[in-house]
């Protein structure tokens, strides 16, 4: 199977999960990247057995709504039944690391709201200790200079995402070299560095379930 297959089977599998699940007034939050986009896709075809969606991004929001299918702003809603995402790399705790599509804050706030986190990722994001993937983290603009530097004395060699601007207008550098032994403590600490709005490690906020899609088939792991 291609990649695409991997992704687009783990993609229906978290629509057969939700599908039964959901109720009139259900609210789904919906990820970024293109996994998530082929669960946009399958989710039109139950639209209209839920209530609407909040997403985390401009794209998957232009994306459901080609579609026809409702999108709420976040403040808008009291609550999310499902946040289904994608994920550049998950481990056994399913910690994940995130923002391959600079969309990571979003994805961060959207997923802390959600009563369940189904993350659907073909079986190249299977990793058994994060940090292969060059770890995102978004910067306010001008802070840029200065939280390179205060990764650079955590172990990191943080490159500059040229020409990327986050859907609320700052800057992502991503972090090389990084072996994430204790993803919960390590999120933590970069997100406590000044300038920084959040980093893509998702350890206090993991998923609840994976869905991983491998060539003999979609594994359930929780
Ligand atoms: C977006 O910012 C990311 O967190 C994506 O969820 C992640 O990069 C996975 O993307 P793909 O589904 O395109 O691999």
């Amino acid at each position: 199977m291609t990649q695409d297959e991997l992704k687009q089977a783990t993609a229906r599998a978290a629509i057969n999960y939700i599908a039964p699940r959901l109720e009139d007034d259900s609210i789904v939050g919906v990820g970024t990247g293109s996994t998530a986009n082929f669960f946009i896709d399958y989710l039109a075809e139950i639209k209209g057995t839920f209530d609407g969606t909040v997403a985390s991004s401009e794209a998957s929001a232009e994306r459901l709504k080609s579609h026809g299918i409702p999108v709420y702003e976040l403040n808008a809603v009291d609550s999310i039944q499902f946040y289904v995402d994608g994920a550049d790399e998950a481990n056994p705790a399913l910690e994940l690391i995130k923002g391959g599509g600079a969309a990571l804050t979003r994805e961060k706030i959207v997923a802390a709201c959600a009563e369940e986190f189904i993350c659907i990722a073909d079986e190249s994001k299977w990793v058994k200790v994060l940090g292969e993937f060059p770890l995102p983290v978004e910067v306010i603009p001008m802070a840029r200079s200065l939280v390179a530097r205060e990764l650079v004395k955590l172990g990191g060699d943080p490159v500059y995402r040229q020409g990327v601007i986050t859907d609320n207008g700052n800057a992502i550098l991503d972090v090389y070299n990084l072996s994430i032994e204790n993803p919960t403590s390590f999120e933590e600490t970069i997100n406590n560095i000044t300038g920084v709005v959040t980093n893509g490690i998702f350890a206090k906020r993991s998923a609840n379930i994976l869905l991983l899609g491998t060539s003999t088939g979609v594994k359930t792991i929780t």
